[in-house]
């Protein structure tokens, strides 16, 4: 087979900027340990994020110029709103800024102390709107994706075994939704299998559960159906995306991700007293119903990029320059969550760095490592993000002691991704040297963010 190449030439270039060993040093410093608080300029090869940072396309940026700046009834809005109809099936379309503002009036609707949400695993900011809405979220993932470094198809499956339980548990009458996350994200952007959607929607309709679908990565998710599960194979991306949305009450979705936009996102729902509530909202919160918080031109943006992101020869080749990355850093020892995930390379910080204690928080230090070594700026799903702290102050673990290196979609070649892994399989060799960080200064929500950190020992 040949290469697979990107499939698509350059039009608009922007520089990235080199920084000395020395002066990253300065710089980690300043930051704090933490790579949220580096300025981006001062980063080679960003990789923190796969969110809003996709290269849009001639087509999205012409029809940025197409767009439609009413404040009612913008003609960009319903290009917009045909584009997630044809995809979701869903009649109710609701524009929101970004994913957590979906998540912020969703939750806020169906929350509220006493409630429970149940996902295979929530994303940090969808946890957060979950719990400030005074509920509580369960994380409900499969066995297989509790190991990173065991391969499977569908390690973002959700347990269904575990959802009957909990829901007996807990009672169906406490349990305003079930959301699974596609992919799942913040268990390595593992797909979920149309089989195990099916299956959760069935017991969700006889427990007479909503369930949505948090949609960010619905493409790259229906992609991996189409590759490894059963009977798909022959199916296009809209056929298989209209069939896992079918199976859904409602869905959040932030188009940062697979709609290649720099900004958006939405509700999408067949419920219309619902919508209505969450319409309602929107006004409050966002904006009026056919812009919420959007410019017209970036619901033109948004509506292109939707159909962009299902054509098969992009998917292959976004996959494909995902599993090349994990593939040589595996090649090298380095252990990274396998199999390759849809958006990022998520290494494993925990066997990467044994010497480092889960409370000297081993997958900040090793951003903190890649950055030094390479300008490489990544971000840790580990304790730092999920942990807790419980009696005594004493920290309550995340899962995993994951970092995670977010490919943005359509920005770096085959080199910039060469030189991540020779930066990662430097750091790798040297791993000993790397000490763990304790916390300095911290909020109580989403601290990952904007905490404040220092090494254990002098770097
Ligand atoms: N759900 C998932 C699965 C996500 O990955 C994100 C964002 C959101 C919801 C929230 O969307 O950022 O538009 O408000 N993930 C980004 C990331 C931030 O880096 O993975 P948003």
């Amino acid at each position: 087979m040949k290469t697979i190449i990107e499939p698509f030439r350059i039009k608009s270039v922007e520089p990235i900027y080199f920084t000395s060993k020395d002066e990253r040093k300065l710089i980690l410093e300043k930051a704090c340990y933490n790579p949220f608080r580096v300025h981006a300029r001062d980063v080679l090869i960003d990789l923190l994020t796969d969110s809003g940072t996709s290269a849009m396309s001639s087509n999205q940026w012409a029809g940025i110029m197409q767009g439609d700046e009413s404040y009612a009834g913008s003609s960009s809005f319903f290009r917009f709103e045909d584009a997630v109809n044809k995809i979701t099936g869903m009649p109710l379309v609701i524009p929101t800024h970004q994913g957590r503002a979906a998540e912020k009036i969703i939750f806020t609707i169906l929350g509220g102390k006493g409630k429970y949400f149940i996902s295979n695993t929530l994303f940090d900011t969808t946890r957060a709107n979950i719990e400030f809405s005074g509920a509580e979220g369960i994380d409900l993932l499969c066995e297989e994706g509790k190991h990173p470094t065991v391969p499977a198809p569908f390690k973002g499956n959700m347990d269904v075994a575990a959802l009957v339980k909990t829901i007996g548990e807990k009672g169906a009458v406490n349990i305003p939704m079930v959301i699974i996350t596609i992919t799942n994200n913040s268990g390595g952007g593992q797909p979920v299998s149309m089989q195990n959607i099916k299956e959760v929607s069935k017991v969700c309709r006889e427990n007479n559960i909503p369930l949505f679908i948090d949609a960010c990565r619905f493409a790259e998710n229906a992609y991996f159906i189409k590759i490894r599960e059963a009977g798909y194979a022959g199916k296009t991306i809209m056929a298989i995306a209209n069939e896992l949305f079918s199976y859904a009450d409602g869905c959040t979705m932030s188009a940062k991700k697979d709609a290649f936009a720099n900004i958006g996102g939405f509700l999408a729902m067949r419920d219309l007293d619902l919508a209505l509530r969450c319409r309602n909202l929107l006004i409050i919160t966002e904006g009026f119903t056919t812009y919420g918080g959007l410019a017209g031109r970036d619901l033109e943006a948004i509506a292109i990029g939707l159909h962009e992101v299902m054509e098969e020869n992009y998917l292959q080749y976004r996959i494909r320059s995902i599993e090349y990355l994990t593939q040589k850093l595996m090649a090298a020892g380095v252990p990274v969550m396998q199999p390759a995930g849809g958006h990022a390379v998520y290494i494993d910080a925990k066997e990467f760095l044994p010497q480092v204690p889960v409370d000297q928080y081993p997958g900040q230090a090793l951003t903190a490592a890649l950055y030094l070594e390479g300008g490489i700026r990544s971000v840790e799903i580990g304790s730092l993000m999920f942990g807790k702290y419980g009696e005594g102050g004493k920290l309550i673990p995340a899962q995993m002691e994951l970092v995670r290196l977010a490919i943005p979609r359509r920005v770096y070649t085959q080199s910039h991704i060469d030189y991540v892994a020779e930066v990662i399989i430097d750091v790798y060799n040297k791993r000993n040297e790397i000490t763990g960080l304790r916390i300095t200064e911290e909020t109580p929500m989403l601290r990952h963010f904007t905490a404040k950190l220092e090494p254990v020992k002098p770097y």
